[in-house]
């Protein structure tokens, strides 16, 4: 059936389902980063729900009236009914043990179960519960059957539960929901940008490598960068929600870890070049946006430094260069992308690591600017093509500017 109004309108509408657990609560959290990112949001919420956390919390955070029974509709049509017209996604954070009973059944008896029948849309799910409860085998084949169904679960983690109890059940980190939610709209964007351009999905291995290494001195101490990994989890969390098949080579970050991915963490340029070489043997594609150092101390002592008041001087050699390996072993239909991070003649150095590099594309951005580039939310870039095209993309959120890019990389 054909929406009213889908994601194309000025925002897109997402309707978030709140069921009884006490982890209720942060989901005003994700009520509140999702309605500040633009997001339409519709809030339900079941009758436990609203013993826990008011509605007027999720009315003030969503701007938007929550519904909370089936029988309190100021207009003819059913709110649920209305809803599912207009959502481009639902996600209920945090589920209970009863809804995903009810959603794996088709149980419709109050107002967010009766929405969950009525949506034809994609869906997420974020648990909640005790640890005992989430093992249950009643539990396990009801997320069976809803994973099967394609039921994105988003977690649930392994932790300490309110009950005191540890093990895994535990509600994920709001940003987590929040990031999943925001990748799918954009994923959604890159999937109609690509079927406007008549390219059929097809779906592909991608190796995304994001954040900065570390190089040991000693024990304490490593050399780095400023890379934040932004670009490359949101390059991730996009391809993973548009249905390709994701691995993410990631050097240490303090980022939530993007879903629907496969992450290899890593530490140093000389891990991140075993790992991204492993993976890539098996993609499609890579999207080198690491930033893995060029020189590493040449000898990492083995116990800490002590400071003797003379002056220090390091001895460091060089790492490999991935990207440089990557072009030998590179077989037919493998492409490869690439960022330059530059601080002067930035199109002028990107050209030229495209060329020695053997790169499909690059993508270079001005890590001079403040307001763009490294640890920023933001990115302003232009890619370079083998083929010798430029094409700017101004300055946007990162996870619409991985959107953008992907719809370039998976072009072809
Ligand atoms: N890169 C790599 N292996 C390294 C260093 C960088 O594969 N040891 C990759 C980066 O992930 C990026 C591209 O090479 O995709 C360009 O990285 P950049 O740091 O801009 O360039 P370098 O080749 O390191 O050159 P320079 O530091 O001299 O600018």
């Amino acid at each position: 059936m054909s929406k009213k109004t889908a994601t194309d309108g000025a925002k897109p509408c997402v309707v978030l389902g709140i069921s009884g657990s006490i982890a209720a609560y942060k989901a005003a959290e994700i009520a509140s980063a999702l309605t500040k990112a633009g997001v339409d949001l519709r809030v339900i919420m079941t009758a436990s729900a609203t013993k826990l956390v008011q509605p007027q919390t999720f009315f003030t955070l969503s701007r938007n009236p929550v519904v909370t029974s089936l029988w309190e509709t100021p207009e003819w049509e059913p709110e649920h009914v209305a809803m599912a017209e207009r959502a481009a996604l639902l996600v209920i954070a945090p589920a209970t043990a009863n809804i995903l009973a009810k959603m794996a059944h088709g149980i419709a008896d109050d107002a967010l179960s009766s929405y969950v029948v009525s949506h034809d849309g994609p869906v997420m799910v974020a648990p909640a519960m005790n640890p005992r409860m989430w093992k249950q085998a009643a539990v396990q084949a009801n997320v069976e059957i809803l994973k099967a169904r394609g039921v994105q679960f988003l977690g649930p983690d392994c932790g300490i539960v309110a009950c005191g109890d540890v093990g895994v059940g535990r509600f994920v980190a709001p940003a987590v929901v929040v990031n999943a939610v925001r990748a799918q709209l954009e994923a959604r964007k890159l999937a109609a940008a690509l079927a406007a351009d008549g390219v059929r999905f097809k779906k592909r291995r991608i190796v995304v490598s994001a954040g900065p290494t570390r190089e040991a001195l000693d024990p304490v101490r490593c050399l780095t960068n400023r890379s934040s990994g932004k670009m490359g989890y949101a390059l991730a969390s996009v391809a993973a929600q548009a249905g390709h098949e994701v691995v993410l080579v990631s050097g240490p970050t303090a980022l939530p870890r993007p879903a629907g991915c496969r992450i290899v963490e890593v530490e140093s340029a000389e891990e991140m070049a075993a790992a991204v070489k492993a993976e890539f043997a098996k993609a499609d594609l890579l999207i080198m946006s690491a930033a893995p150092a060029d020189y590493r101390p040449a000898h990492a002592a083995a116990s800490k430094i002590k400071k003797s008041g003379a002056a220090l001087t390091l001895n460091l050699e060089p790492t490999e260069d991935i990207l440089g390996s990557i072009a030998k072993s590179k077989k037919a239909g493998q492409k490869v992308a690439g960022f330059a991070a530059e601080t002067e003649r930035v199109a002028e150095f990107a050209r030229a690591k495209l060329q020695k590099k053997k790169l499909d594309w690059i993508v270079a951005n001005d890590v001079s600017r403040a307001d763009i580039g490294f640890d920023s939310e933001q990115n302003e870039v232009e890619v370079h093509t083998a083929a010798g095209a430029t094409i700017g993309m101004p300055k946007m959120d990162k996870l619409a500017l991985a959107a953008r890019l992907l719809a370039l990389f998976l072009r072809g």
